[in-house]
């Protein structure tokens, strides 16, 4: 063969070789220079962060970069997750810059300040948002109540303060505010009109008080911890036997009500109503209760006989005491 014809083979091989590689490129290069601008935008604003070490310039978004993921039809990001950074200094407003996010979560930057930011009221089609795990202050905006589609609000462990707006109704139904600075009471409206099984509350470890709304009556609580604020009054409207709640956390409050009416919902698995001024008798129908793991009524004001038999486990005895007059396994015999 002559070299003429083995260099026309191959041009033609590298010209295959070429069209197939150029139309991989087509089919990977799917992540949207703005969008792709706008992460690196973002990146920068976080400095050093373990989670954003794939997001390089000469990769696509789409494909490479760890935490972020895109519409599988349009390639629009869709969610976007960035951890562990020792970062210092405010979220990047930027963050707003990525219209069609659904679901945002920044979790554990202890070293980020400053407030949530405005730009976040930018993004609204997001149905989830957690910003937990930073040193993030002032208040919660009423302006996250704009975000007219979002269902989960997760702003844990910060350190927020000030009282929780009162705009947040309707569709927002899944809500963790717990570990942080917050005053005040529970606003009226929170969770007001949500008719679905799936509610969540947990504002544990603030600095709440007041009592809480009587429009929780109306909710059907899954989790709902409201442990170590300064609550007080009644909480026995939360319970009932028809209530699908599977956790209840109302530890290390003040509240002050009647238990021997109350009674527990049938799929409950933890049940901490310790150190409060709760009074009364425990209600036999605890006993019908298979799935109850963890209870702990101690230092309450609480009197009469344990219930047993049914389905009542073998309790430590740490969950009865400290109260004003119970007795019955595991605490001493009741004397008639
Ligand atoms: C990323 O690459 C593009 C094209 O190669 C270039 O125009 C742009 O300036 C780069 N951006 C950064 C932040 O390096
Ligand atoms: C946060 O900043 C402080 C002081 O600059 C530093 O000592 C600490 O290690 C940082 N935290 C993290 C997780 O990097
Ligand atoms: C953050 O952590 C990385 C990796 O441990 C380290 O290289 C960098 O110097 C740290 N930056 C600051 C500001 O502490
Ligand atoms: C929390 O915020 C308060 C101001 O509201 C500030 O004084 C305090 O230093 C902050 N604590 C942390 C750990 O960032
Ligand atoms: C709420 O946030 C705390 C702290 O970040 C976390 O430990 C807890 O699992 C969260 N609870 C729910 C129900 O999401
Ligand atoms: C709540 O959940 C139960 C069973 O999980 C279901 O039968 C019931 O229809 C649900 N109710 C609502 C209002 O979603």
């Amino acid at each position: 063969m002559s070299n003429s014809k083995l260099f026309s083979i191959f041009l033609s091989l590298s010209v295959v070789a070429l069209s197939l590689s150029s139309s991989v490129q087509l089919v990977r290069a799917q992540c949207r220079p703005e969008d792709k601008a706008t992460l690196l935008k973002i990146k920068s604003g976080f400095g050093y962060s373990s989670s954003l070490a794939t997001w390089k310039n000469d990769t696509d978004c789409c494909f490479f970069w760890d935490g972020v993921i895109c519409d599988v039809f349009t390639y629009k990001i869709i969610y976007l997750w960035i951890t562990n950074s020792n970062t210092s200094g405010p979220i990047p407003s930027t963050i707003g810059d990525l219209p069609d996010l659904r679901r945002l979560n920044i979790l554990n930057h202890p070293n980020l300040t400053g407030p949530l930011p405005r730009s976040l009221t930018k993004l609204t089609n997001l149905e989830r948002l957690a910003i937990t795990g930073t040193s993030l202050s002032g208040s919660i905006p009423n302006m996250l109540c704009s975000l007219s589609i979002l269902y989960s609000l997760d702003l844990s462990a910060n350190n927020l303060s000030g009282r929780i707006p009162g705009c947040f109704s309707g569709s927002v139904h899944i809500i963790n505010f717990s570990d942080n600075q917050l005053t005040g009471r529970i606003p009226r409206s929170l969770l007001r009109g949500y008719g679905g099984n799936d509610t969540e509350l947990n504002l544990r470890n603030n600095h709440l008080a007041g009592t809480i709304p009587e429009s929780f009556s109306t909710l059907n609580f899954q989790n709902l911890d409201l442990s170590e604020n300064y609550f007080v009054g009644d909480a026995s409207f939360i319970f009932g036997r028809s209530k699908f709640s599977v956790q209840i956390d109302l530890s290390n409050n003040r509240f002050n009500f009647d238990l021997s009416p109350v009674t527990y919902p049938m799929f409950l698995n933890l049940l901490d109503i310790s150190h409060n001024k709760i009074r009364g008798r425990i209600n036999e129908q605890i006993t019908e209760l298979q799935g109850l793991g963890v209870l702990d009524m101690s230092y309450n004001r609480l009197c009469g006989p344990i219930p047993s038999g049914g389905m009542m486990r073998p309790y430590d005895k740490s969950s009865f005491v400290g109260n004003k007059c119970l007795c019955g396994t595991p605490l001493p015999p009741c004397t008639a």
